[in-house]
C-alpha cells in the first residue's frame, strides 16, 4: 500500500442497516420484501407522506419560506413546543425555566450532543449502560467520543421477554452517577417495554444509584397512538420525581420527517441556573459541531406543535400508523399459524411498536433473503410496517418454509 497520512485507517465494514437498505435495493426480484430499516410504509408499500405535513408544508409556503439560518440552539418556536410536548402542557409551566433544550440532527445528533455535554462535565467519563440488545448506535455514539460502554441484559430470548431481574440487578451494580440509555418506549429492537409498574421500580433504583438517565424517544406517539401514554416514563422521572434526565426526542419516524433530520436535546437540570449555564455549553459545542441546525424539517414540525388543529390531524395520522403496524402483527401472527410455522408466535402480538423480534437463527434469516428476497436484520428484527396485506402470507409461508 502506497504511503498515506490515513495509513492507520482499517477497513470498517459497512453499517449492517444502510447495508441491508442498498442490498434489498439492488435486488430485482419483484416478491421482494424489506423488513429491514425501520421506515414507516402504507397499506401499498409505500413511503407515506403524512397528510398534516403536507398540511404544515402548505401553510410555510403560503406565507413565504426563507433560507435563513436559525440561531445555534435551533428555532425557539420548535425548542419550546418539543418541551411542551416532553413534559406534557400541564407541568410545562412549571417546568420550563429548569428545561434546557437544544435542536439537533435528529435522535442521533441529540444523543451526541448530551453526550458531548455529559463528556465537558465529568472529563474522567462516566461509564455508559446500555441495554442489550438495542439500537446498534448507542453504543457507536457514545464509543466514538471515548466512553466506556457496558451492555446488559435486557432481554430473554427463551420466554421472549423483557428480562427485569438482570435489568434490576446491572443497574444495582452499577458505578454510582453512571449514564443510563433507556428507550422511552418501542424498544428497538425487542418491541419489548417496561410496565408502568417496572418503571416505578427502576426509577428507584435510578435515583438511589445516582444514575443519569438518557431517554432515547424516537417513537413518541408512534408506539401506542397517543404522545401522553408513549411518554409515561418521561413525565414519572421528571414530573413527578424531579429527577435531572435527557431526553433525545426524533421526529423522524412520529412525523415521517426521515430524511430532513428533525430532532431536539430536550435536558431537565436542577435549577434554573444550571439550566442556563448548560444551555450555554450546548449552545457553544453546537457552533463547534454544524453552526447552527437545518430548518426547514424544524419549521414543518414546529407548524403542526404550535397550531392545535394540525397538533389533531397529526394526532389522528399517529393513530393511522400504529394502528396498521398493530394489524399487521396480527396479521403476520395469524398466517404464520396458518402455515404451520414451527414454535410459537404469541411474541409477535405481544410486542409493540415499530419493530418485531422474530427469534428466528442467523441462517434462517439469511435464508429467507436469498431464497425468498425477504430482508430483514441479521436478529431477525423486523420492521413490521414493511408488511401489508399484499406481501404477509408470502412472508409467514417463506418463513414455515425455513423452519420445517
Ligand atoms: C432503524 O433502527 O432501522 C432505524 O432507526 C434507522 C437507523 O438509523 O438505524
Amino acid at each position: 500500500m502506497a504511503a498515506s497520512f490515513f495509513g492507520t485507517a482499517a477497513r470498517i465494514p459497512p453499517d449492517a442497516i444502510f447495508a441491508l437498505t442498498a442490498a434489498y435495493l439492488g435486488d430485482e426480484s419483484s416478491n421482494k420484501v424489506n423488513l429491514g430499516q425501520g421506515a414507516y410504509r402504507d397499506e401499498h408499500g409505500k413511503p407515506w407522506v403524512l397528510p398534516t405535513v403536507a398540511k404544515a408544508r402548505q401553510e410555510m409556503e403560503k406565507e413565504g419560506v426563507l433560507h435563513e439560518y436559525l440561531p445555534i440552539s435551533g428555532l425557539k418556536e420548535f425548542r419550546d413546543a418539543t418541551a411542551k410536548l416532553v413534559v406534557g402542557s400541564e407541568a410545562y409551566g412549571g417546568k420550563a425555566e429548569k428545561l434546557v433544550t437544544c435542536q439537533s440532527i435528529s435522535g442521533t445528533g441529540s444523543l451526541h450532543a448530551i453526550a458531548q455535554l455529559i463528556a465537558r462535565c465529568h472529563p474522567q467519563k462516566p461509564k455508559v449502560l446500555i441495554p442489550e440488545p438495542t439500537w446498534s448506535n448507542h453504543f457507536q455514539v457514545f464509543g466514538s467520543l471515548g466512553f466506556v460502554c457496558q451492555g446488559f441484559r435486557y432481554y430473554d430470548s427463551e420466554s421472549k421477554t423483557l428480562d427485569m431481574q438482570s435489568y434490576i440487578q446491572a443497574l444495582k451494580s452499577a458505578e454510582e452517577g453512571s449514564v443510563l440509555i433507556l428507550h422511552t418506549c418501542a424498544h428497538n429492537p425487542t418491541g419489548c417495554d417496561p410496565s408502568e409498574e417496572d418503571w416505578h421500580h427502576l426509577a428507584q433504583i435510578i435515583r438511589d444509584k445516582r444514575l443519569f438517565p438518557i431517554f432515547d424517544s424516537a417513537y413518541l406517539g408512534f408506539n401506542s397512538g397517543s404522545i401522553d401514554k408513549d411518554a409515561f416514563a418521561i413525565r414519572y422521572f421528571i414530573n413527578e420525581l424531579n429527577l435531572e434526565a435527557a431526553v433525545c426526542i426524533s421526529y423522524a419516524k412520529n412525523m415521517g420527517l426521515y430524511g430532513e433530520r428533525v430532532g431536539c436535546l430536550v435536558v431537565h437540570t436542577s435549577s434554573a441556573e444550571v439550566a442556563a449555564n448548560t444551555a450555554s455549553n450546548l449552545e457553544q459545542l453546537q457552533r463547534s459541531e454544524i453552526s447552527n441546525p437545518p430548518a426547514y424539517g424544524a419549521k414543518i414540525a414546529s407548524t403542526i406543535l404550535n397550531s392545535p388543529e394540525l397538533r389533531k390531524s397529526w394526532d389522528q395520522d399517529l393513530v393511522t400508523m400504529s394502528s396498521r403496524i398493530k394489524e399487521m402483527r396480527q396479521a403476520l401472527y395469524d398466517n404464520l399459524i396458518k402455515q404451520d410455522a414451527p414454535g410459537t408466535w404469541d411474541h409477535v402480538t405481544r410486542q409493540s411498536g415499530m419493530f418485531g423480534f422474530l427469534g428466528l437463527s442467523p441462517s434462517v434469516v439469511q435464508e429467507l433473503k436469498e431464497k425468498h428476497h425477504i430482508y430483514m436484520s441479521e436478529n431477525s428484527r423486523i420492521s413490521v410496517a414493511g408488511l401489508n396485506d399484499s406481501n404477509v402470507a408470502y412472508v409467514a409461508e417463506a418463513i414455515a418454509k425455513c423452519l420445517q
